[in-house]
């Protein structure tokens, strides 16, 4: 038997092992790592939240939420925390978007609903520790 047929051999069984690995390391990726704030949840925001809740905003001003940045959403409002890890059911700002609170300040403010996509979104992301 030459050397490189030899050498094959002795790959053969750890080369498949290997592929097998490559092959579900990004399955396992795709299943558990957590949404991100920056990536998933910030852009619906932005898009739909921002215009009043930064200084100057109706939403800011009246309720102290100040949505430009993560840390200002972890905040909350002037009375309290709006969103609490781990916990989408409980978070205010879950139920205000769910329309589960007090009908005349459903969010966004007297605008469309969110759609069920980014409402899954954001309380997933919420459930999973709302991470940065
Ligand atoms: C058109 C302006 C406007 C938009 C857009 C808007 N908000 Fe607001 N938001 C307000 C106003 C006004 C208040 C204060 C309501 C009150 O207490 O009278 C408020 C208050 C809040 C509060 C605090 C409620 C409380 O008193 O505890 C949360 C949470 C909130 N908004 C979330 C959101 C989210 C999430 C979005 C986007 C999906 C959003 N808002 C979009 C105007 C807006």
């Amino acid at each position: 038997m030459n050397k490189h047929i030899q050498i094959w051999r002795a790959a053969g069984p750890m080369a498949c092992m290997l592929s097998a690995a490559m092959l579900m390391l990004p399955l396992s990726a795709l299943a558990e790592a957590p949404l991100s704030f920056a990536k998933s949840v910030q852009p619906i925001l932005d898009a739909n939240c921002l215009q009043c809740h930064k200084p100057g905003g109706i939403g800011y001003e009246r309720s102290g939420l100040d949505m430009r940045s993560y840390a200002g959403i972890m905040k909350g409002t002037k009375y309290g925390k709006v969103i609490l890890p781990g916990e989408s059911y409980n978070s205010v700002l879950v139920q205000l978007i769910e329309h589960r609170a007090n009908p005349t300040i459903s969010m966004p403010f007297h605008k469309q609903s969110l759609t069920p996509a980014e409402i899954a979104t954001i309380t997933r992301w919420i459930d999973e520790g709302a991470k940065p």
